[in-house]
């Protein structure tokens, strides 16, 4: 049998001056510049539409609305709040949805800005013959929506949150077509898709998810480009001394390789990053025991390979415990982090990556007979898959971590650089900061 740590490519320092790496990753940016190129609102220069069309306008409205909810509370923007760079707007691991918002959810939330409109489509191109295996000749899984990939554009994963009993939980296409046709902007929706539409509810149901599309697409809202870190890859802020070295912590290689994934360097157009190459990773988060469904010992979230995902690549265990790579950018004022949300501060999401294996004993618990159970929220047979090769993840007991709490410091110096104006305006204006203490 084929070792997955031979099929799959490493991308720690080493590995990422072979040539194929090398040009692996070239062939990656290529894509992700063409993706960004053809849509409107990449960095470069690329055509920025004045106003809204006519379906996005009507998409804004329904991600808003929350009357497409059964309780009647939830919208779209109630999980993705807008003020939050449309992400989670509390430090609940999962949020909680259904008919009276007592329906816990199963990951934590992510922010919908800037990814939308690059998330290539879903991908893991597997070699065939056993040479190019042993040459790493094989792409790691990449892309699709959502932290397993499971779905190819946000019109088709919008379908989830309208009708999963954990979100709006709305019972059939019927019965949220029904609600759409009462709704204040029904008179728009006509105009847009037709007088007849609300005639035919699954199609009125699917004009509903390319509206909310059109919305996350074109509103400037998603991409607003506002950061420090912007203005500083314009020439038009300066980055502090600590900010630069946090970034050099971040960027390099032997050290916290962050960059490795997330990916922070303009692309060749001047195109500005978004901090993620959209590939599928096992980082081995610990369990979190605030999620209801975790207090079943049976229940794992898998990731690319289940529960929710189910198409072949669920099926191919060397998948089982890997995530999708989320932007840093606004990460700063997130309250949960990982796709279980089981830190709530970026210190501790930090200091995670540089101690799971130097002090594996502070982040898991003791198993039968004492032993530190390292990757506890993964079956013991899929604990394989967690990356223990790219660095800082490469190390052992005794060995130093890769960053002092001082580096630390730096790093997040660095990372609140990615917080946009407009967070950045809310946090310093609010009496009650936004962002969990340190
Ligand atoms: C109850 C909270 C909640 C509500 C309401 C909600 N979402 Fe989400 N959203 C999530 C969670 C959790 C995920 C991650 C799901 C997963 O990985 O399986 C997600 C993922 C997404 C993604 C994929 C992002 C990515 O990184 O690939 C998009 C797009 C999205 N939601 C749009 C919407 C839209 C549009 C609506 C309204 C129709 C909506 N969401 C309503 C919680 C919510
Ligand atoms: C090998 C690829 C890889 C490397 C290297 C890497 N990350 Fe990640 N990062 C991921 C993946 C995948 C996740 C999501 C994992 C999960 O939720 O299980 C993640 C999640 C995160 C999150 C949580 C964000 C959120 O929205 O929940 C932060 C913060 C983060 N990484 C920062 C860093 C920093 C800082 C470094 C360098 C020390 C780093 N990462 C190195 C792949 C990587």
């Amino acid at each position: 049998m084929m070792e997955k740590t031979l099929r799959k490519p490493a991308r720690s320092s080493h590995a990422s001056w072979q040539p194929m790496a090398i040009m692996r990753k070239f062939l990656m940016a290529g894509i992700l510049l063409a993706t960004g190129a053809l849509c409107m609102m990449g960095k470069a220069g690329v055509t920025v539409l004045a106003a809204l069309t006519p379906a996005a306008a009507l998409g804004k409205k329904i991600f808003s609305d929350r009357d497409l909810s059964a309780s009647g509370k939830m919208a779209c923007a109630t999980c993705h709040d807008p003020r939050y760079a449309y992400g989670p707007p509390n430090g609940s691991a999962v949020q909680y949805g259904g008919p009276d918002l007592k329906s816990p959810g199963y990951r934590a939330v992510p922010s919908l800005r800037y990814i939308l409109n690059y998330v290539p489509v879903w991908t893991h191109v597997l070699a065939t013959n056993p040479i190019e295996q042993l040459t790493e000749s094989d792409e790691a899984p990449a892309g699709g929506f959502t932290w397993d990939g499971r779905y190819n554009s946000p019109h088709a994963q919008a379908i989830l949150p309208f009708f999963s009993p954990a979100e709006m939980d709305n019972r059939n296409v019927n019965d949220l077509a029904r609600k759409l046709s009462q709704a204040t902007y029904a008179g728009d929706f006509r105009a847009v898709f037709g007088s007849d539409i609300f005639d035919h509810p699954a199609l009125a149901v699917e004009k509903a998810t390319l509206a909310l599309e059109q919305f996350e697409f074109q509103d400037e809202s998603f991409h607003p480009y506002t950061s420090k870190f912007d203005k500083w890859l314009d020439g038009k802020a300066a980055l502090t001394p600590q900010e630069l070295h946090g970034k050099q912590l971040f960027d390099d290689p032997n050290g916290g390789n962050c960059a490795s994934c997330h990916v922070d360097e303009a692309g060749a157009n001047g195109a500005h990053p978004i901090f993620t190459d959209f590939q599928f990773e096992a980082l081995g988060v610990p369990r979190n025991n605030e999620i209801p469904w975790n207090a079943n010992p049976h229940y794992y979230d898998l990731g690319l390979c289940g529960p929710f995902r189910t198409d072949a690549a669920s099926k191919d265990l060397s998948n089982c415990g890997l995530f999708r790579t989320p932007t840093l950018r606004n990460t700063a004022i997130r309250q949960v982090f990982f796709h279980n949300g089981r830190f709530h501060s970026l210190r501790e999401a930090l200091r995670f990556y540089v101690e799971r294996d130097t002090n594996p004993e502070k982040w898991y618990p003791a198993g039968p007979g004492g032993k530190t159970e390292k990757f506890n929220d993964l079956p013991p047979q899929y604990r394989r898959n967690v990356d223990t090769t790219d660095a800082p993840l490469d190390r052992s007991p005794g060995q130093a971590p890769a960053w002092t709490e001082q580096n630390i410091d730096d790093v997040i110096a660095f990372l609140k650089t990615l917080d946009d104006q407009d967070v950045v305006d809310k946090e310093s204006s609010s009496s009650s900061p936004i962002v969990a203490q340190h």
